[in-house]
Parts: structure tokens; sequence; C-alpha cells
């Protein structure tokens, strides 16, 4: 394990780190530190603390931790200058970090020119204040960081609100300067731009006008929102979400299955927004497809809250491919962390099983030994190997998709008489009524999804001609 001291601390590169979309590339990149304070025994929780899934995740290998924190401050076009573990005995209450290691902490930070420190884990206010006062340097805590992030990536209007507002919350919870759209908008320049204390009372005025409007509209845009969905319910087309830890491989599947031009490369958060696109498979079976923001471990859960919305596509999915990557040392435990968050927005693997299919991915950075293994176990669990990059498996993906959506639901158009209202009211009851239309006789023309079994009962309930399915 890799603990922080001068001689220790893993010294990142000088070359020009990658750009984080949002900010402007005339500026130097500002200069970070990555510290993953490592909490050895069950610590009190503090009022703004995390999650269980985040204690649980403190669990995890220490260097996967850090390798995550850091590959989330390169994709916010951070230099990373330093990263490092730090052991925590006995979490302070005004700085997390004890005394010596906060001074020993600021040496480095001073040497290194170090403008921003970020410490993957909740950090309380006061935590945060504290540590920039002592440090000298601004200070994000996981929160912060995933909400730049999110700033970065939301790519709908909906999505841009949503982070707006939930880093407002944030904000207006913290009396610290903070690196923030409000300031970047007055024309602060990095992290080290903000304004004295006099601007941030203003600030807090305006925050929480700001929250007041943005609320508003957002209301508006979900009322918009629930119209368009209704209407693509009434598309006859089944929908398949992908969704899956970060990096997992969604983009690069859904570019697969699509050859749709949507952003895939390695960097974190690629995607925050559903991306959605009508596919053909190749036995004709016709599907929405729709990418969604990649899971993290430790998400906070007033985030969770926030990014519901966005993440709705996936309550509303016929099928939910979870991408996992099955090369990943850490792929159950960032199984556990999706199913977690899956979990929080309603859809429970346990007892959902037959809507989430497993579909382990980068099958082709496993060696020969190991992908013989992986394919035995994925073929006892029901899942399926792929590489979206080569493309093997690809054909038993869409045919799995075709074979799980088509036993599930058909599409059917049958025309009711007068006469049979409760067969119409077991309709409503047992399949997904898509349109209705009555003629001038009373007949009702009714276009509907239906199960193969559903369907069989149904002309069983009704005898005579059996309907058949399109
Ligand atoms: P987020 O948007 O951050 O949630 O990521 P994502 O899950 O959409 O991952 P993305 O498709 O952006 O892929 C991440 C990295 O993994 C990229 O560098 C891909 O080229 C790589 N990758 C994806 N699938 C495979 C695969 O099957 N094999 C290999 N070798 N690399 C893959």
């Amino acid at each position: 394990m890799r603990s922080v001291d001068p001689n220790k601390l893993k010294s990142g590169s000088k070359d020009t780190p990658q750009k984080g979309k949002g900010l402007d590339t005339r500026l130097a990149p500002t200069r970070a530190m990555v510290l993953c304070p490592i909490l050895r025994r069950a610590a009190p929780r503090p009022s703004t603390g995390p999650s269980p899934a985040s204690l649980a995740a403190e669990t995890r290998d220490d260097h996967a931790r850090l390798a995550e924190a850091v590959g989330l401050a390169h994709a916010i076009g951070l230099d990373v200058a330093n990263s490092g573990t730090v052991p925590v005995a006995r979490p302070q209450p005004g700085t997390l970090f004890g005394r010596g290691k906060v001074e020993e902490l600021k040496g480095i930070i001073a040497a290194e020119g170090v403008e921003l420190v970020i410490v993957d884990h909740a950090l309380a206010p006061v935590q945060q204040r504290n540590l920039e006062k002592a440090w000298k340097a601004k200070v994000l805590d996981r929160t912060g960081l995933i909400l730049e992030i999110f700033g970065e990536r939301a790519q709908t209007r909906e999505g841009r609100l949503q982070v707006e507002l939930a880093h407002l919350t944030y904000q207006k919870s913290r009396l610290v300067r903070s690196w923030t759209h409000l300031e970047r908008q007055r024309g602060g320049v990095g992290f080290l731009g903000g304004p004295g204390e006099t601007q941030i009372e203003a600030d807090r005025r305006a925050l929480q006008e700001k929250i007041v409007r943005i609320r508003r509209e957002l209301d508006q845009v979900k009322r918009t929102r629930a119209l368009h969905r209704e209407g693509r319910k009434r598309v006859p087309y089944p929908t398949v979400a992908l969704v899956g830890y970060t990096n997992a491989g969604k983009s690069t599947l859904f570019n697969a299955l699509t050859g749709a031009a949507v952003e895939a490369k390695d960097q974190l958060f690629a995607t925050l927004d559903p991306t959605m696109r009508e596919v053909s498979l190749p036995q004709g079976t016709k599907v929405i497809l729709s990418d969604t923001v990649g899971f993290i471990s430790n998400l906070p859960t007033n985030l969770i809250a926030a990014f519901r919305a966005t993440l709705e596509e996936v309550l509303e999915a016929d099928l939910i491919l979870h991408v996992r990557d099955i090369s990943s040392d850490e792929s159950g435990a960032q199984r556990d962390d999706v199913e977690h968050v899956l979990k929080e927005l309603g859809v429970d693997t346990a007892t959902d099983d037959n809507r989430v299919l497993e579909i382990w991915n980068k099958i082709d950075l496993l060696d020969a030994e190991d992908a013989v293994e992986v394919r035995n176990m994925a073929a006892r669990k029901g899942a399926l190997c792929v590489s979206a990059v080569t493309g093997t498996g690809m054909e038993a993906l869409c045919a799995m998709i075709e074979d799980r959506l088509n036993d599930k639901a058909k599409l059917v158009t049958l025309t009711l008489e007068p006469d049979e209202g409760a067969l119409m009211s077991w309709l409503h009851d047992n399949a997904h009524v898509l349109d209705t239309r009555t003629d001038e006789y009373g007949s009702t023309t009714i276009e509907l999804r239906i199960s193969r079994e559903k369907l069989e009962r149904f002309n069983r309930r009704r005898g005579g001609a059996p309907v058949a399915a399109e």
C-alpha cells in the first residue's frame, strides 16, 4: 500500500493532460494532488457522510481506488502532479487527517506548486474549509469532483439543469470559496481565482434565487420530457438500456451495435445523458438502444437523486444490459456498485433478473486459459462474453436480445367488439396497450405488446380464431 510521504508520492506526468470538454484550453492546466484517505477502522459517520455502499467500498483494493480517483481527475483535464493513499487511523472532525499529516502534506503541496487537492472521500464543510486554510490550496471532496465531471458531461438541457441544481445546493451548504460555474461566469481563472468574503455573501443570496429559478425551469423541462416519453411509448419498439460501471465499454458496445457516432474513448464519464438510437437487429427486431451515464463506486446519494430523471430511461427499459469489464480485477466490486445504484433506482437485479442481462465485455484482454474459465462461468450464470472492440460475441448478443424481447413481448393488433369490454380491461391489466381507436360502430382496434404466454391466455379466454402476433 502506498501512503503519502514526500518520498513515496507518485509523481504524475508533466505532459499536457487530457482536456475536459468544458475547460478553457488556453489556460494552463491546474496542478492537482489526489489523496485517497484509507479509514481502517469503522469511523463515526460525518453528517454529510458516505452511504453504506461507500463504506463497503473502503475495503476495496487501495490501488484501484486511487487509480479511479486519478482517472476522475484526468477526466476534467487536471494535471495530476501527485497522488497517494493516506492511512487515517482516527478521523479528525476538523480536518479528517491528523495534525501531523496535514503539516506534512502542506510541505508537499507548497513544494509541488499544487493548486487543487482532491480528497477522495466525503468532507464536511468545516473540514474542507480548514484544509483549504492550512494548505493554501483549493480542496474538492468526492462529491465536488463528481459534480465538476457531471457538469462538463451533461448534454441535454435537463441534464445541465440537474447538475447546476445539485451544484448550487452543494455549494450553498458550504461557506467556502468554491471553484464553480458562478466564478467561471464572472471570468475567474482556474481554481484560485475565487472571490473575497463579501462577494460570497452576495453569491449566497444569488444562489438561493438561482436555485428557485432552476427548480421552476426543471419542472417545465420535466413536463415536456414526460410528454415526449408518452409519445415514445407509442413507438412500437421495445427499449434496451446499457448500464455499467464507468469505463466498462458501454459506448463502445453501443457503437458496435448501432454504428452510430457516439463518443467512445478511454475517459471516465464520456457519456452523461442517455443517447438513444433506433436499431434493427439481424432477425428484424427493431429496438431503441439507450446508452447511459457510467456508474462509479461511492456515488453520493444526493447525486443519485439529482440524476434519477436522467436514468429514468433505465427504469422504463424492456431489457437492461449490464455491461461489465470482465478483465478488471475490480469487476466483482464494480458489479455490486452498479447493482446497488440500480436498486436505489428501483431495479432489483435479484427479483428482476428477467429484465437484466449481464454482458461480460473485454474478453479479448484475457489470456486463453482465463478466457476459457470465464466463458464457463458466464455459461453457468446466464451471462454473455463479448468484445466490443474485436466484435467477438456480437452475433450471439444480438440473437440473445432478440430472443429475450420476442419471448417477452409480441406486437399485436386486434379488434374487440362493443360487447367485449371485459376482455378490454383484461388486456389493459395484462399487456402494454400502445394505441386504441374506436370506430363509428363501437369496434375498438387495439395495438399492444403482449408476451407469448399472455397472448395464449387471451386466445383461450376469447375462443374462436386465435389472434397471432405480427
Ligand atoms: P463511461 O462513459 O465513462 O461510462 O465509459 P463507457 O462504459 O461508455 O466505456 P467506453 O465505451 O468509453 O470504453 C472505455 C475504454 O475501454 C475505451 O478505451 C475502449 O476502447 C475500451 N474498450 C471498450 N470495450 C472494449 C473491449 O471489448 N476490449 C478492449 N480491449 N477494450 C475495450
